[in-house]
């Protein structure tokens, strides 16, 4: 397929994920927010577990949380499948359009590791299936007896996995594949736990006998993962617009730092209910995260910041576009030679010197900080060329 075409595929992809996570997660949040503020029973039918009122769009809603009581099963009774489903296969098919065959963006980086593309797709791919089957593994076979030795064990083969990736991938590849990774349990938890233990609980009281609870308990188990996950995944979803932080040299430590904050946020906001105290501990939680990240980022960037204490001479800007027209104009370019990102991608152009000066800052962030373009260094751009481009940016 054609440049063009993999971008519309592109195009169309993201549009159906984006809404379709939203409507996954926004569900999946409203479900919880209501669990968390049902009120003991006083309108409600015998058998109530709990029962709420909205306003919404111009009219009231009563919700009552119930086992049925005995009643027989409502019809239609809705369920919610299909948005995790459509999120999960626009996420494959983004995938495909994006890393895997559409070459809009780069798997590997011969700075991390030396692999063949080829060899990065099977990286990817095996740590998506890998990270599933430990998790699953873990869920039916060791969680019923012991759950916090499943917990330890997939916690730490999760993180090994995504420590792995970025030793092996691209930055911004290690990380997109980790939240598919993440994403993936949740998609799947959904299809093969969750789901499951509903229509299990349908089949129980239309045949008026009591649910297996070894059934519902593991579905309560993934729900909490999946609840967790979710921010994680979301800010890897988007990671790929801050190569400051994918790009980074201790790239690995930022990932989990995402994670972990994202995880934590998630939590105070659980346990919001039951703390007065919570915004407080909330702006606390997010300040930390971000005070890590910017540590962890000057850490990971102390060698370029000692090189640029000691600049020599002034650098012609002849000599910086000689290097951008060898390394850089192949893409970035109205009319580009390299057609597989399509004309000036990210929306940089540098054909006139004006569009190079201006986006000096941008271009030490990315040729030289985070290291990040060329993509897997495709132009073979050289060691003395970023000090160039380096010294170039940091005279000004
Ligand atoms: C093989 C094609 C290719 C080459 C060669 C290339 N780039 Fe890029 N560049 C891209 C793509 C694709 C994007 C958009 C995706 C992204 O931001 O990672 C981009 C985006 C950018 C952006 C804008 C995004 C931002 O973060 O502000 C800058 C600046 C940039 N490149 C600088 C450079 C520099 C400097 C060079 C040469 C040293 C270079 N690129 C070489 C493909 C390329």
């Amino acid at each position: 397929m054609s440049g063009t075409g993999w971008e519309l595929v592109d195009l169309l992809a993201r549009w159906v994920h984006v809404i379709a996570s939203i409507m996954w997660v926004g569900n999946s949040l409203l479900f919880n927010w209501l669990d968390r503020n049902l009120e003991p029973p006083k309108d409600a039918a015998p058998g109530s577990l709990g029962e709420i009122w909205l306003l919404h769009s111009g009219a009231f809603y009563y919700v009552d949380k119930t086992l049925l009581g005995g009643r027989p099963l409502p019809k239609p009774l809705h369920w919610f499948v299909v948005q995790a489903m459509t999120t999960w296969w626009s996420g494959v098919v983004l995938l495909i359009a994006v890393y895997w065959a559409g070459g809009r963006a780069a798997m590997t980086d011969p700075g991390v590791a030396l692999l063949s593309h080829n060899q990065a797709v099977m990286v990817g791919i095996g740590a998506i299936i890998g990270g599933r089957v430990l998790y699953e593994a873990m869920q039916r076979l060791v969680a019923p007896r012991a759950p916090r030795i499943a917990t330890a064990v997939w916690v730490a083969g999760l993180t090994a996995i995504a420590v792995a990736l970025t030793q092996l991938l691209s930055g911004r590849a290690a990380f997109l594949h980790v939240g598919a990774m993440l994403g993936t349990l949740m998609a799947l938890n959904v299809a093969s736990t969750i789901v499951p233990s509903q229509k299990q609980l349908v089949a129980s009281i239309a045949e008026g006998r009591a649910p297996d609870p070894a059934v519902s308990a593991r579905a309560k188990r993934v729900s909490i993962h999946n609840n967790y996950f979710v921010f994680p995944v979301i800010v890897l979803m988007i990671s790929s617009h801050f190569p400051t932080v994918y790009g980074n040299r201790l790239s690995w430590a930022l990932l989990l730092i995402l994670i972990a904050a994202g995880v934590a946020v998630r939590h105070v906001l659980n346990i919001r209910y039951t703390l007065r105290a919570w915004p407080a501990l909330l702006a606390a939680t997010m300040v930390l995260g971000l005070i890590s990240l910017y540590s962890v980022i000057r850490l990971g960037s102390t060698s370029a910041a000692v090189a640029a204490a000691s600049s020599p001479d002034p650098v012609s800007f002849a000599d910086v576009r000689s290097v951008i027209d060898r390394r850089c104009t192949a893409c970035h370019s109205a009319l580009p030679s390299d057609r597989s990102f399509g004309a000036a991608p990210g929306g940089v152009p540098f054909d006139t010197p004006e569009q190079i000066e201006s986006r000096a800052a941008r271009i030490h962030d990315r040729a030289v900080v985070s290291r990040t373009m060329p993509p897997a260094n495709k132009t073979g751009i050289t060691e003395s060329e970023r000090e160039l481009l380096r010294r170039w940016a940091t005279q000004r």
